[in-house]
């Protein structure tokens, strides 16, 4: 996919994640919709979900594509140093990141943006997984990080 692509399909799906949450303020529901809408987008994105702190570890949410951790301790995985470190973690080759966690040996790369609250709290996490090798890169981080705060952040 070129950059001009990727610009226009982060645009056309925020535009149609707009009109379609438009009037929903129930968490649970959002956070599903935009995993489906993310994983219908992106064809080679093959895991698109949520990972939610609750009594001191992160547990799966709303999420589309094959079984994932059921939870993540905070010193574990890219989700975990995403939430700890509070920063969009970007990983082009998750074979040689030593903190990944293999749920599915199909994944190659992925992205990992911190969800924040509105007083500024720590949430959780969405994460990214991908069949392809580098796919995530600043155009990426910059879509996600504007989609979880327009959509979600209001919420939390
Ligand atoms: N991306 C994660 C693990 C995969 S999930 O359980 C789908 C990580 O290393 O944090």
């Amino acid at each position: 996919m070129t950059s001009t692509d990727k610009h226009e399909n982060y645009k056309t799906l925020l535009a149609q994640m707009e009109a379609v949450l438009k009037d929903e303020d129930n968490v649970i529901s959002i956070l599903s919709t935009i995993s489906c809408m993310i994983s219908q987008q992106f064809q080679s994105f093959f895991w698109v979900g949520f990972y939610i702190e609750d009594r001191g570890v992160l547990r799966v949410g709303p999420y589309q594509g094959t079984l994932g951790c059921l939870h993540i301790d905070f010193d574990r995985g890219v989700c975990g140093r995403a939430f700890r470190t509070g920063e969009t973690q970007i990983v082009d080759d998750v074979h040689s990141d030593p903190e990944h966690i293999a749920c599915d040996a199909r994944t190659n790369s992925e992205i990992v943006v911190p969800v924040f609250g509105k007083d500024g709290s720590k949430y959780g996490v969405l994460d990214i997984d991908s069949t392809a090798s580098a796919t995530f890169d600043s155009v990426d981080r910059h879509y996600l990080e504007v989609l979880v705060q327009k959509f979600i952040q209001p919420f939390i």
